[in-house]
């Protein structure tokens, strides 16, 4: 009960939009091969759930050993990689699968297994990360169905043109619904139509809410894009823009 006619209304609570945690963290991160090669230098940067980068730069920029890093086929020789909150270097052995099951990856070679159909390319990722396999079925049509291929179940990779057999990895890559989509040099095989088509479906699984992070030399399509990049230079980041371009912007007007 208000003890006073001149009672002020009760004070709304603050509204407080939690900061939302970054899903992909590098922090001062070193890579250095057994050769003693560096590979990456000082590289910190983070990606915030549903956000689509480009990493670009010359062959040998270090784009291939950040991609290495976040699926832990390697580890940062200093500094952090988080995927989710969790520090890659304290993973175990065992917390792989679960760590693998929240990326979907494709390659420029797009590593189809040439025997097996474009349905079982795709529920062979299934089977082998959750092999449950429930709805499995419908798990692979839905994927094939994202990527526009429903038609082609039965075909095999031999049978299909380069940006169909891309568009089969993706499906791969998304059958387990990950958060988070690696592609690396995802184009370097295809003509530029064929490019653009599959970078389209790239954008569009990041509308769909899921991360993307796109490794590539492709400076046509990262200029057309105008999303967030990320510029490596002998395994350094040396820019790092919302609305960026392949090359610097002052760069490019001189
Ligand atoms: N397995 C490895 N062993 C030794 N050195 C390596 C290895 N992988 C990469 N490197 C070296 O690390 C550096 C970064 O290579 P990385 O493959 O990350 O570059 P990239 O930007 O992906 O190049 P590209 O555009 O040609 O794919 C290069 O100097 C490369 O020679
Ligand atoms: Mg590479």
């Amino acid at each position: 009960m208000f003890r006073s006619h001149h009672a002020q209304p009760p004070e709304l609570p603050a509204v407080r939009t939690a900061p939302t945690r970054p899903l992909i963290v590098f922090e001062r991160v070193f890579k250095t091969y057994g050769n003693g090669n560096p590979a990456l230098e000082d590289v910190s940067f983070q990606v915030r759930p549903k956000d689509f980068v480009f990493v670009v730069g010359a062959s040998g920029a270090g784009k291939s050993t950040m991609v290495r890093l976040l699926i832990r086929e390697e580890v940062a020789s200093r500094g952090h990689v988080l995927v989710d909150g969790q520090d890659l270097r304290r993973l175990r052995r065992r917390q792989l699968p679960r760590l693998r099951r929240k990326m979907g990856i494709v390659f420029q070679d797009y590593k189809l297994l040439p025997t097996l159909t474009v349905e079982q390319n795709v529920a062979f990722a299934i089977q082998v990360t959750n092999p449950g396999r429930r709805h499995l079925k419908e798990k692979v049509a839905e994927a094939l169905y994202i990527v526009g291929l429903e038609d082609k179940l039965l075909s095999q990779p031999g049978q299909l043109s380069g940006g169909e057999q891309q568009r089969v990895a993706i499906a791969r890559a998304l059958v387990h619904r990950p958060r988070i989509f690696l592609a690396d040099e995802p184009t370097g095989n295809l003509d530029p139509d064929t490019s653009w088509g599959i970078v389209q479906l790239l954008l569009q699984i990041n509308h769909r809410g899921t991360t993307v992070v796109v490794a590539t030399h492709n400076r046509e399509i990262v200029d057309l894009c105008r999303q967030r990049v990320i510029a490596m230079e002998q395994g350094r980041i040396v820019r790092d823009e919302v609305e960026g371009q392949y090359m610097d912007g002052a760069a490019q007007a001189l």
